[in-house]
């Protein structure tokens, strides 16, 4: 019997730039998790556009600082799809806060390469019609940030 979470479904993850050392073992703890990796780009999104992204959070006491912090480095955005996408990802993630992601979830992707509830390794779209959203963002604009950095570039 279907049930509805495990619907096909994609979501957007982010590596972001305080784990971006740490991509090949963030892919490798993906795809043992059963989810298809559809598309993945490196970029360093300008202020601008790490804005963009976080519009919904405008206004809220973290926003510079988030907003600083997504464009201070080399991010890894990836469309995943699988059944329950979306509440796969954020349960393999785990809380938003790496401290309480220690406590509560010591396997989760936070927990292991996450600092505290400012720098806290890895994005997850929150519902399908943000995945959506995210997803567009980053695999519908040719012309995002410094992206697809050329041959040669060396990743983490
Ligand atoms: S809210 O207000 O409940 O929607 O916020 P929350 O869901 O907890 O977080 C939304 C995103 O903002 C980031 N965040 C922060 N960044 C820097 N500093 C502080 N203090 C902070 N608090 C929240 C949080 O990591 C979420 O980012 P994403 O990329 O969506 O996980």
């Amino acid at each position: 019997r279907s049930r509805v979470q495990d619907r096909v479904e994609r979501t957007l993850a982010m590596v972001k730039p305080d784990a971006f050392k740490h991509l090949g073992k963030i892919l490798n703890a993906i795809s043992q998790s059963g989810f298809r990796i559809n598309n993945l780009r490196v970029c360093q999104l300008r202020k601008e556009e790490a804005e963009t992204f976080y519009a919904v959070h405008r206004g809220k006491p973290f926003f510079e600082k988030l907003t600083t912090f997504m464009s201070s480095g080399r991010i890894a955005a990836i469309e995943l799809v699988a059944p329950g996408a979306i509440s796969k990802w954020r349960e393999l993630i785990g809380p938003t806060d790496s401290n309480k992601a220690r406590a509560e979830a010591p396997n989760s992707i936070r927990a292991h390469f996450g600092t505290d509830g400012s720098f806290n390794a890895v994005h997850g779209s929150d519902a399908t019609d943000t995945a959506a959203e995210e997803i567009r963002f980053f695999f519908s604009q040719p012309s995002l940030g410094k992206c697809d950095l050329g041959r040669g570039t060396t990743l983490g």
